[in-house]
C-alpha cells in the first residue's frame, strides 16, 4: 500500500486549558473519500485547520501529503491541499473572475497556467455562467461548486471540504457529491465533514467525533453492522393513536417522522412483541441508515 495522504498520530489541540481535540489517530489513503463527522463542537474544523497548515498541533504528529507539519512548514502544507471552509468561501460581492483571480494571486500562480486550470474546473462543474457573473447573483448549489473550483486552482492532492453543502438544495448536494466522486476517481483524496447522513453514506470511512475525540472509524457498511447486530424494523402506526409498546423489550425505539425504528434487545423479546405489535403497526424490516447508527453512538450516550 502507498504511503498515506493524511497521517494523525496522538493529536490534541487546546484552546487555553480547553481541550478541543484530544488524542485523535488516523490516516487516511490516497484517493479515498473520508467522512469526517460529529455533532456541533465536536472538533472537526479544529482538526482540518490543523491539517491544512493554518493551526498548529497542541501535541501529536501530523503528516499531509508526505509533509510532517512542523513550526515554519505550514506554506508547504498549504501547496498540498486545498480547503472550501464552512465559514467562508466567496466574497459575495465580486465576480466570479475577481474571486478565482483573488485566489490565485494569493498562490502566486502562473497566468496562463491559471487560466487554463480555471476553464478546465470550471467545465467540470458544467458552469454556465458568464465569468462576469457576481457571487451573489448564483444559486447557492452553484456558489458552492465555483468555490470547490476555486480550492482546486492550485492542483492540491487532498482537499478539504468543510460542510460544503450546508444549507444547499438536496437536488444541488446530490450533484456536489457526484463532482466528489469524479475528483476521488481521478486520484484526489477527499477529506469531507458534513451533517447530512445520507451524504455521508457515500464515504469510503467515516470517523465519528465526539467532544474532541474520535469514537469510531469504519466504512458505513461495517458502521452499521457493528452498531445493530440485530434485525432493525421499521413501525408505522395503523391508526391515529399514539400507542407506545413497552419499551424495556427494545435496545432502539426512534421515533423518525410517522415511523419508529426499533431493534428488539434479545431473540425472546422478538418472539414475545413482535406478534402483538403487528396488530397496531404496520412493520417491515429495513436495513439501518447511518443516521441511526449516528443516533446510536453520538447522540445515544449522552441522554
Ligand atoms: N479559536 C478558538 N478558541 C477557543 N475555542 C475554540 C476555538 N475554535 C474552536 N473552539 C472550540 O472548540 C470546540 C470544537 O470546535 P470546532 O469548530 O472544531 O467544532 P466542529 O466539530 O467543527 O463543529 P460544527 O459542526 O459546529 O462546525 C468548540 O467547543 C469550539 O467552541
Ligand atoms: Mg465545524
Amino acid at each position: 500500500m502507498s504511503a498515506p495522504v493524511v497521517e494523525v498520530k496522538n493529536l490534541s489541540v487546546c484552546f487555553g486549558r480547553f481541550y478541543a481535540v484530544k488524542n485523535i489517530s488516523f490516516s487516511v489513503a490516497k484517493g479515498e473519500i473520508f467522512g469526517f463527522l460529529g455533532a456541533n463542537g465536536a472538533g472537526k474544523t479544529t482538526t482540518i485547520r490543523v491539517l491544512c497548515g493554518l493551526l498548529p498541533a497542541s501535541e501529536g504528529y501530523v503528516s499531509v501529503g508526505g509533509i510532517e507539519f512542523l513550526p515554519g512548514r505550514e506554506n508547504l502544507i498549504k501547496q498540498k491541499v486545498g480547503y472550501m471552509s464552512q465559514r467562508f468561501t466567496l466574497y459575495d460581492e465580486l465576480s466570479v473572475k475577481e474571486n478565482m483571480d483573488f485566489a490565485a494571486g494569493i498562490r502566486r500562480l502562473k497566468k496562463a497556467d491559471y487560466e487554463k486550470h480555471r476553464q478546465e474546473l470550471l467545465d467540470f462543474i458544467g458552469f454556465k455562467q458568464k465569468l462576469s457573473t457576481v457571487v451573489r447573483d448564483l444559486p447557492g448549489g452553484i456558489k458552492q461548486e465555483v468555490a470547490l473550483c476555486q480550492s482546486l486552482l492550485h492542483d492540491p492532492e487532498i482537499i478539504f471540504l468543510d460542510e460544503p453543502t450546508a444549507g444547499v438544495a438536496p437536488a444541488a448536494r446530490f450533484r456536489f457529491w457526484q463532482l466528489i466522486g469524479k475528483l476521488a476517481a481521478a486520484g484526489k483524496t477527499i477529506f469531507v465533514t458534513t451533517h447530512y447522513m445520507d451524504e455521508a453514506e457515500n464515504c469510503g470511512r467515516i470517523a465519528l467525533m465526539r467532544s474532541g475525540e474520535l469514537i469510531e472509524l469504519d466504512s458505513p457498511q461495517n458502521l452499521k453492522a457493528k452498531t445493530f447486530s440485530r434485525r432493525m424494523y421499521s413501525l408505522t402506526p395503523k391508526g391515529r393513536d399514539e400507542i407506545l409498546p413497552d419499551l424495556r423489550a427494545f435496545t432502539v425505539w426512534e421515533p423518525y417522522g410517522q415511523h419508529y425504528h426499533a431493534v428488539f434487545k434479545d431473540d425472546a423479546a422478538e418472539k414475545e412483541v413482535l406478534p402483538r405489535l403487528k396488530k397496531i403497526f404496520h412493520i417491515e424490516e429495513i436495513n439501518p441508515s447511518l443516521e441511526d447508527v449516528f443516533i446510536r453512538i453520538v447522540e445515544g450516550d449522552g441522554r
